[in-house]
């Protein structure tokens, strides 16, 4: 990442804090390196005695590491069934803001989050802009380890050069929920409604990372500054 991507993703998450976490919040807690800049700026309100009320639901276990290190009370989905707000990164981001995210892997926890939010705040550094998804980013679906390969089939089938995932030592990528992550290539998706009806009738696509009609506030950082956008 360079250090102006690095400060985009800083900005766009601090704005997205301070516009809108308010005292008593129950907010969802994104996952990556820009979702991390969010939890860093509340932590650092915290710190000067404001939003000290505010609990967060960890999408990920890295998320949820992070926000314990620096002290962010958390609770579950359990307790707080719906959240007032989630702030999240995001892959790619198209003029709709419908999304690709997955990145880092923690998409099937991050949707579940994103439905249970009344509001959605995704916020990227101007390069995640795209003028349909696919275009930049392969999609991200998660897959139960059991039959997997008919599985890179079936996603073949609908046009994607699949790819499994896998961590720096070359062993498979596993997620939270302990199931494997197929990158597909489709290049850009033509009619992503139709693609993710597909993808969810399939037994064994546990997720996949279109996020489509979720987002209703995206926060853009770039060389001219941030600039909200509602939807
Ligand atoms: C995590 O699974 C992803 O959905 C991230 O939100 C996405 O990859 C964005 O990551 P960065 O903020 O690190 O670019």
């Amino acid at each position: 990442m360079s250090d102006a991507i690095g400060r985009y993703k800083q900005q766009a998450a601090a704005w997205a804090v301070e516009a809108f976490f308010r005292p008593g919040m129950v907010v969802g807690l994104g996952t990556g390196s820009t979702a991390a800049f969010a939890v860093r700026r509340l932590a650092e309100l915290r710190a000067e005695g404001r939003l000290l009320d505010v609990r967060g639901v960890p999408t990920s276990v890295e998320t949820e590491a992070l926000a314990r290190s620096l002290g962010v009370p958390l609770t579950t989905l359990e307790e707080q069934p719906v959240l007032d707000v989630t702030i999240d990164g995001a892959d790619e981001v198209a003029p709709d803001l419908s999304l690709i995210k997955g990145g880092g892997g923690a998409l099937l926890r991050e949707k579940i989050v994103a439905q249970a939010s009344r509001r959605v705040v995704i916020v990227v550094d101007a390069g995640k802009l795209s003028p349909k998804l696919g275009t930049r980013w392969a999609l991200p679906v998660e897959v139960l380890p059991f039959g997997w390969r008919s599985q890179a089939l079936f996603l073949e089938s609908l046009g994607a050069r699949v790819t499994q995932r896998q961590r720096a030592d070359g062993e498979p990528f596993l997620t939270d929920q302990g199931n494997l992550v197929l990158d597909c290539a489709f290049g850009p998706i033509d009619d992503p409604e139709m693609l993710a009806a597909r993808l969810g009738t399939r037994a064994g696509v546990v997720g996949h990372g279109l996020f489509l009609s979720l987002t209703t506030d995206l926060v853009v950082a770039g060389p001219d500054g941030v600039e909200h956008r509602a939807r």
